[in-house]
């Protein structure tokens, strides 16, 4: 079975094929993160425009690495939910035309399904039931993997994203965007203990985040020796913000785990490549003796491998959609 997967959520294009599930035939990703650099963060506008150029070269070369044609799929799988909606819409339409002139079925895929996917490309032997940690620039969630395309939500942002909390402190600091890579790379020669800052208590459900109040305290911190003109070290501090979002994503993970009695935890979602939070909650897995699986560092950012192993599950469960997909920029795991 050869599926065809399709992303184009945020600011990365791209276009993969799978094979049986978990074998990575090729993998093409065109990145626009120097274009959106010059402003800060993602322009939603020029994300759609620039997937518009670039989906069907991307997709095109796509086959070609596999050294397949359209003829050879099985079904076109594609993310649409959650993102930026005019950056989907295009993926949707152009996976749309694309399977309904070939004759080949549609998949629909959830980013986050896909980000958590990326585990069975690393794992060939990992299988449902565990619970996953997926943190990217978007979204903070601690998931029950019931099934290959069934999920529940313990836990979620109330309002940041642990990414977004990266990138906003990373900014402050004077690093580019994204940040959150030049904080891990800082992180590695700082000292975590100069700097205290605060833990956020979220008062209801006990396993949702809330990285708010934590990126606004640092963010004024900055601002503040600024305005005094002291200079802070930022290698000092970057490793208290990494050892920090670390210690919240772990903390919860590893609390839910228990409480719901689950012995295998995953991560997942581009923060899933931050160096602190990896060893954080592998350490914690072993100390509580639970099996821990996280994907290799190129599969964490966004990419179509991930959307193409999930659509294959997808297509095996016998989830497809007709010619009225449509695209959401927000859509819970448990509405799919
Ligand atoms: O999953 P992703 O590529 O896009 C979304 O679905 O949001 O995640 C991007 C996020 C950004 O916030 C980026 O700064 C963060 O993942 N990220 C990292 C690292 N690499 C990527 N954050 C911390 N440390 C890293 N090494
Ligand atoms: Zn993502």
């Amino acid at each position: 079975m050869l599926i065809l997967g399709i992303e184009s959520s945020c600011d990365e294009t791209a276009a993969s094929v799978v094979k049986d599930c978990r074998t990575i035939c090729s993998s093409v990703i065109s990145t626009q993160i120097e274009e959106h650099k010059k402003y800060g963060g993602v322009v939603p506008e020029i994300a759609s425009r620039r997937h518009c150029e670039n989906i069907l070269g991307v997709v095109r070369q796509a086959l070609a690495d596999a050294d397949v044609t359209l003829n050879d799929i099985d079904a076109v799988a594609v993310t649409y939910a959650p993102g930026l909606i005019g950056a989907l819409l295009v993926g949707v339409n152009f996976a749309k035309a694309l399977a309904m002139s070939a004759g080949k079925p549609l998949v629909p895929v959830h980013h986050i399904a896909g980000h958590i996917a990326t585990n069975y490309l690393t794992h060939p032997k990992l299988e449902p039931p565990y619970l996953c940690l997926v943190a990217s620039g978007g979204h903070s969630h601690i998931i029950e993997v019931l099934s290959y395309t069934q999920f529940r939500v313990v836990g979620r942002t109330r309002d940041d994203a642990a990414g977004e909390c990266f990138d906003k402190c990373a900014r402050a600091m004077g690093f580019p965007y994204p940040g959150g890579v030049h904080i891990d790379n800082a992180a590695q020669s700082g000292d975590s203990s100069e700097f205290r800052l605060p833990h956020p208590v979220v008062a209801g459900n006990e396993f949702d985040f809330s990285f708010s109040g934590l990126k606004t305290s640092i963010i004024n911190m900055i601002h503040n020796a600024e305005q005094k003109g002291i200079e802070l070290n930022k290698n000092n501090l970057a490793a208290s913000i990494q050892s920090t979002i670390s210690e919240i994503l772990t903390d919860k993970t590893i609390r839910a785990a228990e409480a719901l009695g689950y012995k295998k935890i995953a991560l997942a979602g581009g923060v899933s490549a931050n160096s602190g939070v990896r060893a954080a909650l592998s350490e914690a897995c072993e100390k509580h003796g639970f099996e821990f699986y996280m994907p290799e560092k190129k599969l964490c950012g966004d990419n179509a491998v991930m959307i193409a192993c999930q659509g294959s599950y997808n297509f095996l469960a016998g989830i497809t959609a007709d010619e009225s997909l449509n695209a959401f920029a927000t859509l819970s795991m448990e509405e799919i």
